[in-house]
């Protein structure tokens, strides 16, 4: 048996022809003379149909023992069929079980609570709708991808263990050697900054690693973020790609995954407002807006996620919020030179209460003033000398961003937690499967 087989998704090529296709077993259906098996291959479902008196008495016998996720290998004679699962029907010559699935198979098509199926992630990953979230997803990195070759990015891979605490974030630590300790990288935007430096335009496409706290429906611990850094762009200039760039993977999802879409319910119009260029707020004008709208925040505070919400319910499409409070935001971000006390940054806010996907900012260019906020913040000078050398030898106005991936496929997809935008998803509470 050879196992170069016809995959579902091509059997618009295959009407007429009898082909072999492997997968599992999704529905069973039977009544008396004539039965029908859901098959489910990854790529999409076929119905096979299997006629009694067209069989050999084997074959029949073994549609018999057919249980929900049975893997098969089925060959048969392919038909074009609109009320059938998939479009199409193989009308069944042959049936091999390849491997049995016991009765007890954990998903069935019922409601299962949120941790059941998450301690069966491995398993439920099978179902249409997550098939559906990975679809989008995989086309949204490819899109990320598309989108900096075209404008001739160097994607560079930047280290995951590191010695220079980047974020403010949690840490994950581990010793390295002798060398002291090593953290799981929160970002590769330090070492994208020496790429820039280098290359002119460059990105990160990586895991980062975060120890927060925090349950909520929006932070993993393990996450995937992209991080383009760009010489010669100043923040007016970062915020312009940006919106090219979350517009751009909107555009392609909405062009190329209308199928799964669909499969997610998800309502597309308010993706179709998603152009160039956002509305942009700065963080003090947020403040006196959110006041009005009852937030309790005060100026030198963070946004919360609903204060985000909040501010973006105003607007058809996503918002920048610009020059937070330097208290309120990371070392490397540039001074402000028409407000001192904020820094020239922006954090990107989704529509729909999705909320923060993107925070980027200009970076510090000046030595001193670099070396005092580094000071200020407690870090150790000593863990980012090679990074002060950026500045030393040849400064320059420099900018960059990171967009976060699973926010960006919640988003996208509609989903209520970012959980089922990762495949295996670590959050506080899990490490397994
Ligand atoms: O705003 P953040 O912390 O920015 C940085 O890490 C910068 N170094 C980026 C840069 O300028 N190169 O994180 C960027 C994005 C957030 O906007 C969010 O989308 C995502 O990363 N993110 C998370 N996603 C899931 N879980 C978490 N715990 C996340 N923390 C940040
Ligand atoms: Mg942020």
């Amino acid at each position: 048996m050879s196992l170069s087989n016809t995959r579902l998704a091509d059997f618009d090529r295959h009407v007429g022809q009898t082909v072999t296709v492997h997968g599992w077993v999704t529905h069973l259906r039977s009544s008396g003379k004539i039965a029908f098996a859901v098959i489910r291959d990854g790529s999409g479902v076929a119905q096979a149909v299997f006629v009694k008196t067209q069989l050999s008495p084997d074959v029949w016998a073994r549609f018999q023992e057919l249980t929900l996720e049975t893997s098969v290998a089925l060959t048969g004679e392919v038909r074009a069929e609109p009320r059938a699962p998939g479009g199409f029907d193989v009308t069944v010559k042959d049936l091999h079980i390849v491997g049995p699935s016991p009765l007890d198979y954990p998903i069935q098509p019922k409601e299962h609570g949120i941790d059941f199926l998450l301690d069966n992630r491995h398993l439920w990953l099978r179902s249409p709708k997550q098939r559906a979230v990975f679809a989008v997803r995989n086309e949204i990195e490819q899109s990320i991808h598309d989108f900096f070759y075209q404008r001739g990015f160097f994607r560079t891979d930047t280290p995951i263990l590191t010695a220079a605490i980047g974020e403010r974030s949690g840490l994950f630590e581990t010793q390295y050697f002798e060398e002291g300790t090593a953290y799981l990288a929160q970002t590769g935007q330090l070492y994208g900054e020496a790429g820039a430096a280098a290359f002119g335009l460059v990105y990160t496409f990586g895991p980062t690693f975060r120890a927060e706290k925090s349950k909520t429906r929006r932070h993993l611990t393990e996450f995937w973020m992209i991080e383009p850094e760009m010489a010669w762009y100043d923040s007016d200039d970062n915020m312009k790609l940006q919106e090219q760039f979350v517009s751009y993977l909107v555009e392609r999802a909405l062009e190329r995954c209308k199928e799964p879409l669909k499969v997610l319910e998800r309502d597309t119009a308010p993706l179709e407002t998603v152009k160039p260029s956002f509305p942009r707020v700065e963080y003090t004008r947020a403040v006196e807006i959110l006041k009005t709208k009852g937030s309790a925040i005060t100026w030198g505070d963070d946004l919360g996620a609903e204060d985000e919400a909040l501010l973006v319910a105003d607007y058809d499409r996503p918002i920048f919020v610009m020059n937070y409070p330097k208290e309120a935001k990371a070392f490397y971000m540039k001074e402000n030179p028409a407000d001192p006390r904020t820094v020239l940054c922006d954090d990107c806010l989704a529509p729909e209460g999705y909320g923060e996907i993107i925070g980027g900012s200009q970076r510090e260019d000046d030595y001193d003033k670099l070396v005092a906020r580094i000071k200020h913040e407690g870090l150790p000078l000593d863990a980012y000398d090679w990074y002060l050398d950026l500045r030393k030898y040849g400064t320059f106005v420099h900018s960059g961003f990171g967009l976060g991936l699973e926010r960006t496929v919640a988003w996208i997809c509609g989903l209520q937690h970012i959980r089922e935008a990762s495949l295996f998803p670590r959050m506080m509470y899990r490490l397994k499967p």
